[in-house]
């Protein structure tokens, strides 16, 4: 009889998540939540992505309870986000969790957290208040986080600025905690891990020979002219100097594929490679002399093992990477990306001025911190 009073007073958090970075950043919050006694933890995937999603779930040993297996090739927005939201409703009348977390900018993230503003269950926003202020840069992601900002009961910043992002809107202060971004736990962690690489590509480089360069590009603003400058740039450096090998694991989006199979797609020093796990790809990261990339993921670990991010962006909501001097934002233009890619290449003692600056970030305790917020939250409902 005691069993059962005690097993009823658990709440039970639900966390949905879609695409790989989600689950990379919501991992430690899943971790911390299945060692609490005091939770029931029900995960979700909608898998807005498959392949990636799944490569990444293997890394980190997550099993959802509930896999909707939504992705479509080629899909768009409003039909995925409906999919989202339909399915979204069957599982909350099932499960009636007491509260819902999402992470990040993605249309799962909302419309997972619109489906719980809709049936009245608090969200919990990870990765809360990063802003460009700028609709169509990243697209649809700043949209998408604005909107998660207004309906989350639990904003969890990664920083002092993000919280004054939401603070100008107009987010009641209560709501609001700075925790550190949790990319920082899972990457510590896996950086941890002693490792070498599978790949048999990956095992082939040699790093003190050549310069390895890491990219990866796949925001939808940058599609078609972008990102083909982007690709002809690569051309034009490799064509300049004998010694760089750049190392291009190229994301599934169609878009992406298409573009680089057409600049890059026979080029000996351009390595194009799948998507790499999680694992191959954080110990890629480090061991690179630059990055190229216009993820917002790897602008945030690149600082931690203190290689420059060049930023193939117009804009960036992580701001704290520019001032710290971890990044420079370069955009998508040839001859801009040609002349700062070769500056470090012609001085590469220039990367050495990287090496000590702090990650803006987090410290690796950020799951744990947005757990105990939560268990004091839900201790008052
Ligand atoms: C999505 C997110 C973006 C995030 C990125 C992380 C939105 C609107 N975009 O962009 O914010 O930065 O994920 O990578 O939520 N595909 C596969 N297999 C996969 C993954 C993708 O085949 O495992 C292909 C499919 O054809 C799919 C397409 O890529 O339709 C686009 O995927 P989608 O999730 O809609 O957008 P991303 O560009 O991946
Ligand atoms: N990443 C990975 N394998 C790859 C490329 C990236 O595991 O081949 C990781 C990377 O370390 C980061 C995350 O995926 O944590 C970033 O995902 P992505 O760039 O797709 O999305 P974004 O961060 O821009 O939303």
């Amino acid at each position: 009889m005691k069993a059962i009073k005690k097993k009823e007073k658990r709440k039970k958090v639900m966390t949905v998540f879609g695409t790989r970075p989600e689950v990379i950043k919501l991992a430690p919050v899943i971790r911390a939540l299945e060692e609490d006694k005091s939770f029931k933890s029900i995960v979700v995937a909608t898998a807005q992505h498959r392949e990636m999603l799944d490569q990444t779930l293997e890394v980190f040993g997550i099993k959802p309870r509930i896999d909707l297996n939504l992705m479509e090739k080629g899909q768009q927005l409003s039909c995925l986000a409906s999919r989202i939201l339909q399915s979204m409703q069957n599982i909350l009348d099932a499960e009636k969790p007491d509260l819902l977390i999402c992470q990040g900018d993605t249309t799962s993230a909302f419309a997972a957290g619109l489906a719980a503003y809709y049936n009245k269950i608090p969200v919990a926003h990870v990765e809360a208040g990063l802003r460009t202020f700028d609709h169509d840069h990243p697209f649809p992601e700043e949209g998408n986080r604005q909107l998660l900002s207004v309906i989350s009961t639990l904003n969890f910043c990664p920083t002092q600025r993000a919280r004054e992002n939401l603070v100008k809107q107009a987010v009641e202060e209560k709501k609001i905690f700075v925790t550190g971004n949790t990319v920082i736990d899972s990457l510590l962690w896996i950086a941890s891990k002693k490792y070498s690489f599978k790949s048999p590509i990956l095992k082939k480089l040699n790093f003190s020979r050549e310069k390895v360069v890491l990219v990866t590009t796949h925001r939808r603003e940058n599609f078609g002219i972008s990102m083909e400058n982007t690709f002809k740039a690569i051309l034009a450096i490799v064509k300049k100097f004998p010694d760089v090998r750049f190392v291009f694991p190229v994301h599934l989006n169609p878009n992406v594929r298409k573009a680089v199979n057409g600049i890059l797609g026979n080029q000996e020093r351009v390595l194009l490679v799948e998507p790499l796990d999680y694992e191959e790809f954080v110990h890629l990261m480090r061991r690179s002399f630059l990055i190229l990339t216009d993820s917002g993921g790897v602008q945030e670990e690149a600082p931690t093992f203190g290689i420059p991010v060049l930023v193939l962006r117009k804009v960036t909501e992580r701001a704290e990477a520019l001032e710290g001097g971890n990044a420079l934002l370069i955009g998508t233009k040839k001859s801009d990306i040609v002349d700062c890619v070769s500056s470090f290449l012609a001085r590469p003692e220039r990367v050495k001025d990287f090496r000590n600056r702090k990650n803006p970030f987090g410290d690796g305790k950020t799951g744990q911190r947005i757990k105990e917020e939560i268990k004091r939250f839900l201790k008052k409902q």
